[in-house]
């Protein structure tokens, strides 16, 4: 089987071992591409293997995701779909570093083994700095990460540093990290494993290709996702375009996009018709989405269209209040995936999204992510050790 690198929009071919991110001529974004269609019998079939990367709900679609001989994996994937109130959620926070970065990170980590790299770094809101480390530690590979300074959630900065990654906090937002770590992997020859990194985007396919096997191939009508650097945008989209080309699916489910209000660059674009590429300063009690340049804008342009798919931002308030309703189910979430919630009340709400569609609500990390989210103080009752204390409270 035939693997490439291909540039998105003049489709310039390059070898899939070549270190490289973008186009020598056109300056756009690479994927990788394949020629063969696969079936997807083999795959549930090894959903019963006990082989470690049949257990991966990544390489279980090795075929689909990358030709490796030998790969970094935990496993990963292998998450649960909850259904509740009639709404799925698959929970991408299961996974071994408790977000969905992982699904990207062991094909991207993998690469950079196969590549030759001695170093790997990402500029990072948090979660993927976090996945990095780990993937790196278990590769042994040095992790450097740049993050941008105050800015990131307790627990996935306390992750990073345990893995033995290196952070440099950067003095400015996550978009001039972003900046940075593309300057500094150009020059200092570091492997760059961000989202624009097309082995990225194979691994999160798979969150798609999984919740499609979860509900044995009857594709749902939306799929909702919150987005701030668009790879898993990207990665949606591509995974429903080629499940569908391999005849895996009947009918492409919708992609429903949701942004923080405050980080809201892809929203205005949508709802210009994407006439223009805008860039915002960015503010959101959603970290993780804290984003105002999102690298993979054109590919996610390119899922949104394919899916016949919508854009949509809600209010920190809105996210807050869908956190506690995803906390209540007993599921629990990091900010950012409630926006998930927030967006489809909200799309419902419009009309866009019927009460009778089949929905699959992606929660992207876990509720431990971020502790000052779930801080709750009205819960907390403090009193004298009595069992007479007690009965007050409890009365
Ligand atoms: N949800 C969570 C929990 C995230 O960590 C991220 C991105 C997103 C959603 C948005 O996904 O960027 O693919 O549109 N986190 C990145 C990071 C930026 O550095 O951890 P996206």
């Amino acid at each position: 089987m035939n693997e490439w690198l291909q540039c998105i929009s003049c489709e310039r071919r390059y070898d899939a071992a070549e270190v490289r991110y973008t186009c020598d001529d056109c300056g756009n974004l690479l994927s990788v591409e394949r020629d063969t269609i696969l079936d997807r019998d083999a795959f549930d079939d090894r959903r019963t293997s006990r082989a470690a990367i049949d257990q991966s709900g990544v390489w279980r679609f090795r075929e689909g995701v990358m030709q490796a001989e030998t790969i970094v994996t935990h496993p990963e994937g292998a998450t649960r779909l909850y259904e509740r109130q009639g709404i799925f959620f698959k929970h991408e926070g299961e996974n071994p570093t408790g977000s969905f970065k992982d699904r990207g990170m062991t094909v991207a980590v993998t690469q950079a083994v196969r590549v030759g790299a001695t170093a790997v770094a990402c500029a990072s809101t948090g979660n993927t700095s976090a996945s990095l480390a780990a993937y790196a530690a278990q590769a042994g590979l040095r992790a450097i990460v740049f993050v941008p300074a105050g800015k990131v959630a307790s627990g996935k900065l306390a992750q990073t540093l345990a893995y033995g990654a290196t952070a440099l906090s950067i003095r400015g937002d996550f978009d001039a990290a972003m900046r940075l770590v593309r300057e500094a992997c150009d020059r200092l020859g570091i492997y760059l494993v961000n989202s624009i990194n097309p082995f990225r985007i194979e691994g999160q396919k798979t969150i798609v290709w999984e919740l499609l096997q979860d509900l044995q191939w009857e594709a749902p009508d939306w799929i909702v996702v919150p987005a701030g650097n668009l790879g898993n945008t990207s990665a949606f989209g591509k995974a429903i375009r080629e499940a569908h080309a391999h005849g895996w699916i009947a009918k492409k489910p919708r992609i429903a996009s949701i942004q923080a209000q405050g980080a809201n660059p892809f929203f205005r674009s949508w709802s210009e018709s994407f006439a223009t590429r805008h860039r915002v300063t960015a503010e959101t009690v959603a970290s993780a989405i804290r984003i105002g340049d999102p690298v993979s804008y054109e590919k996610a342009v390119a899922a949104i269209r394919d899916t016949d798919g919508v854009v949509e931002e809600v209010t920190d308030e809105q996210i807050l209040a869908a956190k506690r309703e995803i906390d209540g189910m007993g599921i629990g979430c990091e900010p950012a995936s409630a926006a998930t919630l927030a967006g489809l009340k909200k799309l419902r709400a419009a009309g866009t999204i019927s009460d009778r569609a089949r929905v699959v609500c992606v929660l992207t990390g876990n509720i431990l992510k971020d502790p000052d989210a779930n801080y709750r103080p009205e819960n907390i009752v403090e009193i004298d050790p009595t069992l007479h204390a007690v009965e007050r409270v409890l009365a």
